[in-house]
């Protein structure tokens, strides 16, 4: 007879059982494409991103159609601006036709259901790629000066169409400050995703590429602003003050390093959590499969498992449309 009283193996059995007891699925609606344009005529693939395209206009709204068709509820837009547009105020994010804000027109206008996401931060637009203005001596992002320049940012791109405006740069208060801003030029139902909890990372290098923000060598660290890969605590702080200021969803970045976080701002928050699974968690897993070290799909899927059990509501991906494809697929032939 058998010493073993409970035999967990059990409902491991068969994919049927598997299925039935299975805690975490992974939905299209719950994912979030990002996407990057520029101003050129022809899509452009960015190196560091296999399969990842800076669009042209028109390859980013056919592209946003595909989605819609597929079921995923949102797109993050994201500029790709030339080098000659760029100066020290990233003035041209203030341009009312700067390809980002034309990009959300044009897919706003071909896909109305489609949520369009924008980054709030001055990034594309800067000369130095930092996110928001440096202080007169040069020494450091300036905060309240960059407050400013965010609420204007967020109100065009609200003007353009945009759904839900996602402040990406760290700024301290800015959250309340783009409500503010946003709510006194009647954009009362323009979201704000919050990147709440935005870590210092070296998980970032390849969208750098994408848009050409790559901070110089003797330049300001973005750890003056983004987090301490080191802290938790800091973290729940950081979510607690974007929702006090009016977050409508707060967010995790990176993702797959940053697990244990999403789990407790899960727990503590009231409300959606986003991660942001980024272009580095990306560029790992397609250069180790491209190696042949790791099986793509199954680190893939298994990636985008893993943060939406660690308490993710939605992900930001690079995979999403090729994993809204699969899903649709799975989904059909059961
Ligand atoms: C910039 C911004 C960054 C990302 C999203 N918005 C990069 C940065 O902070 O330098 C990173 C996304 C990714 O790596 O996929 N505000």
């Amino acid at each position: 007879m058998s010493q073993i009283l409970r035999r967990p193996r059990r409902l491991r059995r068969t994919d049927a059982i598997r299925r039935l007891v299975r805690e975490t699925r992974l939905d299209v609606s719950d994912l979030i494409w990002p996407l990057f344009v520029h101003a050129g005529p022809d899509p452009i693939e960015v190196a560091s991103m296999p399969g990842v395209l800076r669009h042209s206009l028109g390859s980013l709204v056919r592209s946003c159609a595909e989605a819609e068709i597929l079921g995923l509820p949102a797109v993050a837009i994201f500029p790709s601006i030339s080098p000659s547009l760029k100066d020290p105020q990233g003035a041209h994010g203030l341009s009312q036709d700067n390809i980002l804000y034309q990009a959300v027109r044009a897919v706003k206008k071909e896909c109305p259901g489609l949520l369009v996401i924008t980054d709030v931060a001055l990034d594309p637009y800067t000369s130095h790629g930092h996110d928001g203005l440096l202080s007169p001596d040069g020494n450091t992002v300036d905060n309240d000066a960059t407050v400013e320049v965010l609420c204007r940012l967020a109100v065009l791109e609200a003007e353009a169409g945009a759904d839900i405006v996602a402040p990406s740069d760290m700024m301290d208060g800015r959250v309340r400050a783009i409500r503010e801003a946003l709510d006194a030029a009647r954009f009362l139902d323009t979201a704000i995703m919050s990147y709440a909890a935005k870590y210092a990372s070296s998980l970032y290098g390849p969208f750098r590429d994408a848009v050409g923000s790559k901070i110089g060598k003797n330049a300001i660290s973005k750890s003056t602003y983004q987090m301490d890969p080191a802290n938790r605590l800091e973290a729940k702080l950081e979510v607690r003050l974007d929702e006090i200021e009016g977050a409508d969803i707060v967010m995790v970045k990176p993702a797959s390093y940053y697990l244990d976080i999403i789990r407790e701002v899960r727990d503590i928050a009231a409300v959606p959590v986003a991660a942001y699974q980024v272009s580095g968690e990306y560029a790992q897993i397609h250069a180790a499969a491209r190696l042949g070290w790791l099986d793509y799909q199954a680190t893939r899927d298994e990636s985008l498992l893993a943060i939406r059990r660690a308490g993710a509501d939605m992900i930001l991906t690079y995979f999403a449309r090729e994993v809204a494809e699969g899903i649709s697929r799975d989904q059909g032939s059961r």
